[in-house]
């Protein structure tokens, strides 16, 4: 029997787990130096947890499973609902605000394709504990630190911001109702993605008259802060409107204002949201988001706990990855492995050193590897050029010879002067 990997996964040879690590280091250097401490979840939640207030989106993505026991549980698709959990278990010992993050791997059965896969890694920055819009400024600067980070600019990404209380007030005044909110957020939310066929159906699906449209469509569409304050039906939301330009003062003074646009036909497709909300898209890219979050300041109360806000983000690995290979922002030292040192046998009868000095330079920090095999120097060398060797140590009985594999450049060292001082070419 031939087994295949299941559909929408990936396997990391290890070409790919470079790249992968790659990511995961640049996510939590950046969080690091952001003043963000890493926190993990279990992979796998009672299910109720996640049909509580992520949406239909979500509910019907799930990995869903009864154990022996009867339980009813899910793998998880995103780490929010857990960490609502896992802070509102302790939220009276943990000093405010809590700056976390986590880099989960989710599942979540969705059609793969192009940039949506059924299992992939996730990076997750969030503040709770603060109601100020500083919190969520703070939190799209992490971002645009890291976008900055691994090369991305402006040109390449922009970070897309908008309001659900904006929207929604648009929508009220639309003249749909309290019940119908939720529903025709999910619509709003599918417009940037659809073509205007596609947007009229859903539209239709959720009953929604074309003058409904056209007016909520007039709303989103504006780009201008300024402009929005003289749309009348906005008037009972103007907190939100003063919350965006109080968030752009934040993000211009950090010095990541470039990166960001207003765009009100972002209103995000989870249903947890009660904020200020963004999406990160590449230029030009019809590719779903590379990562998207907001203000979500309820959930805490959904899970159980008490009302505590909160906001933050997450970042998918694979659009991003995609992104950075199509503008060329991998390092090319990605391609191949690296190594410190590949320590070859430089006459017959001297592996018992070869050994040794391998053994010495490993625990002396260096990467550092040998052959198997007992073969001509010529052979050895090809082996460290083909494992991407910087240095080869050929060893004798009387010394060291070490050359450094790009330069070219080889001098002779004693065996002692050699270990003292790997480095020293
Ligand atoms: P989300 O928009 O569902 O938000 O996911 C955020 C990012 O994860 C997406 O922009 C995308 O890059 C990536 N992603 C999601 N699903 C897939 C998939 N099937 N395949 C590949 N990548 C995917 C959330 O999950 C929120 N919990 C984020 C958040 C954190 N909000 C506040 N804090």
């Amino acid at each position: 029997m031939k087994f295949q990997s299941v559909k929408g996964t990936r396997d990391f040879y290890p070409e790919m787990m470079r790249v992968r690590n790659w990511i995961a280091d640049a996510w939590r250097r950046v969080s690091l130096r952001n003043g963000f401490e890493e926190y993990d979840a279990p992979i796998f939640e009672y299910l109720d947890l996640f049909t509580a207030k992520s949406g239909p989106e979500i509910a019907e993505q799930l990995f869903s499973f009864t154990d022996r026991g009867g339980r009813n549980l899910a793998i998880r698709p995103e780490i929010t609902p857990s960490l609502a959990r896992m802070v509102a278990a302790k939220v009276n010992s943990l000093p405010r605000p809590i700056k976390w993050f986590s880099v989960p791997r989710l599942c979540r059965a969705e059609r793969p394709q192009r940039g949506r896969l059924r299992e992939f890694f996730q990076w997750n920055v969030d503040v709770i504990g603060e109601p100020s819009v500083l919190a969520d400024a703070e939190c799209i600067f992490v971002l645009v630190d890291f976008l900055r980070e691994v090369g991305l600019t402006p040109d390449d990404v922009q970070v897309r911001i908008g309001s659900r209380p904006l929207a929604v007030a648009a929508i009220t005044a639309a003249g749909i109702g309290e019940t119908g909110i939720d529903s025709a957020l999910a619509v709003l939310d599918k417009r940037p993605k659809v073509d205007d066929g596609q947007f009229e159906k859903l539209c239709e699906g959720a009953g929604l008259s074309s003058q409904q449209i056209e007016c909520i469509c007039e709303f989103q569409d504006v780009e201008d802060l300024a402009e929005l304050k003289k749309i009348p039906s906005l008037e009972k939301a103007a907190d939100g409107i003063d919350d965006l330009v109080q968030l752009f003062e934040y993000v211009e003074a950090m010095g990541a204002g470039d990166y960001c646009r207003i765009d009100l036909r972002v209103v995000r497709g989870l249903a947890y949201y009660t904020g200020i909300v963004y999406e990160v898209f590449g230029e030009g890219e019809s590719l779903r988001a590379v990562a998207g979050g907001g203000r979500y300041d309820r959930l805490l109360e959904v899970v159980g706990g008490p009302k505590v806000p909160a906001t933050g983000f997450g970042m998918g690995d694979v659009v991003l990855e995609i992104l950075l290979e199509e503008k060329g922002r991998l390092p090319a030292e990605l391609r191949s492995r690296a190594l410190d040192f590949f320590v070859i046998d430089g006459e017959d009868g001297i592996f018992e050193t070869v050994l040794r000095v391998s053994g010495a330079l490993r625990r002396a920090g260096f990467e550092a590897d040998f052959s198997y095999k007992r073969q001509g120097v010529g052979k050895q060398l090809k082996t460290a050029n083909r494992l991407g060797a910087a240095k080869v140590a050929i060893v004798r009985a009387d010394g060291v010879s070490v050359k450094d594999l790009s330069s070219g450049k080889q001098v002779e060292r004693t065996l002692e002067a050699f270990l003292a001082d790997p480095r020293g070419l």
